[in-house]
């Protein structure tokens, strides 16, 4: 299956492939502007975007109350690095803390940064408040994550796409199945300082686990002093109807990014109770962009969107229209259906195409989404759209799957 490509569209992507190192495989579209749940490429065509930035655009694109906190802090200050104290830091920290109901939070500016803080403060808190001996911490893992692209999360990936040709890998990671709560804990002992997992593994396909797993993973680090560390990076801030994909379960530490800077800034943050964030001493952490005025600025105004409620109420309503009609497909070119809210994960039948070739067919009928692992394919709209935008995306997929 090949997608046509407009005289205007291919210079474009000929130049990108010409420029860029080639760690992405982009649909051939080049997206000039986007409102709401629609974007709208070189050539004036819309698409409903069912990726929305990898979850980065839970409030669509340019999103107004977004814009204007933006705008208005463009024309304030933007920078003033951590060395000092600017008037959004204190505000967004604590309104931050209040949405996670922690005591502290760091902020960083990408997922991988705050996914690496939360490794290092659970060493330093395995080390200085639990008493593991120094260099010897552990931290548990769950196959099939996606946590990030530096070098020490990749030494604990099992994508061989992600890990094979960047080692030496950084050790201190102990590997289980994901969703097999005998095997987290047996693989924790006394140097074991954290469980890091995705409260659903997005990259993985969507993946939920089993629902006495997260209250179990609480209950084992409970008993036996681990930090239960949530990323919540594409999980957390209304995708699947509640704040936090792990509610009512409340982890040691939150990972949040991609929705917290409304997809206008990177914005990433830890937050956590004050015993184990306050291990943290001057200089011993730190992001020169970390915390700037205008990410705080932006990040602030997602927390007042998120205060209100909408956005979680909408991916539960909508988001139970979206499953049901997916699942209606099921039997119908869908092997399977997986998700909560308005997050997706659908196995196409590898017989009929894989999942490239469904999201190219998705394009030439004005829906993008993204494949993962072979025919599977994650649906994440906007967390504002409507029955009809889901009616839109589920019938040009219907369309797909027939033709
Ligand atoms: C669960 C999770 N953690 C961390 C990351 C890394 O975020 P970033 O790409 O901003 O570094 C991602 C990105 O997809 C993610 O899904």
């Amino acid at each position: 299956m090949t997608t046509a490509v407009s005289s205007s569209t291919g210079p474009f992507l000929d130049q990108a492939e010409r420029w860029t190192a080639h760690n992405y495989h982009p649909l051939p579209v080049v997206i000039a502007s986007g409102e709401g749940a629609w974007v709208t490429d070189v050539d004036g065509r819309r698409y409903l975007d069912c990726l929305a930035g990898y979850s980065a655009l839970n409030f669509g694109h340019r999103h107004p109350a977004l814009i204007a906190a933006a705008h208005a802090q463009l024309d304030r200050i933007t920078l003033t690095s951590r060395a000092f104290v600017h008037d959004q830091f204190g505000p967004f920290c604590e309104e931050l803390a209040a949405l996670c109901g922690k005591d502290l939070v760091l902020p960083m500016n990408t997922g991988a940064e705050a996914v690496e803080t939360a490794i290092k403060v659970a060493r330093k808190w395995g080390y200085k408040v639990k008493g593991v001996p120094d260099g010897q911490a552990t931290i548990v893992v769950a196959a099939d994550n996606f946590h990030g692209r530096t070098t020490t999360i990749i030494s604990f990936s099992t994508d061989p796409d992600a890990r094979a040709d960047y080692g030496p890998y950084t050790p201190g990671f102990r590997i289980v199945p994901y969703g097999d709560l005998d095997a987290l804990t047996s693989a924790i002992d006394d140097t074991t300082v954290a469980v890091l997992i995705e409260p659903i593994q997005g990259e993985a396909g969507v993946l939920v686990p089993p629902p006495d797993y997260l209250p179990g993973v609480r209950d084992v680090c409970t008993v036996k002093n681990v930090l239960f560390i949530a990323d919540e990076v594409q999980s957390g801030l209304g995708r699947t109807g509640s704040t936090f994909a792990s509610s009512p379960v409340v982890p040691d530490m939150y990972v949040l990014g991609k929705a917290l800077g409304g997809g206008i800034v990177p914005v990433s943050a830890v937050a956590a109770s004050h015993d184990i964030l306050g291990v943290l001493r001057p200089g011993e952490h730190g992001s020169t962009f970390g915390g700037n005025p205008l990410a705080c600025a932006v990040a602030r105004a997602v927390i007042a969107l998120l205060n209100t409620g909408e956005f979680q109420a909408n991916a539960r309503t909508v988001g139970a229209h979206l499953h049901e009609r997916l699942n209606a497909l099921v039997g119908h070119g869908l092997t399977a259906v997986r998700g909560r809210g308005l997050w997706a994960g659908i196995d196409i039948d590898p017989a009929l195409m894989t999942g490239r070739q469904a999201c190219e067919a998705l394009m030439a009928r004005g829906v993008l989404a993204k494949d993962t692992h072979g025919s599977t394919l994650r649906l994440a709209p906007p967390l504002h759209v409507t029955a009809e935008d889901v009616d839109v995306a589920v019938d040009a997929l219907h369309a797909v799957l027939k033709s």
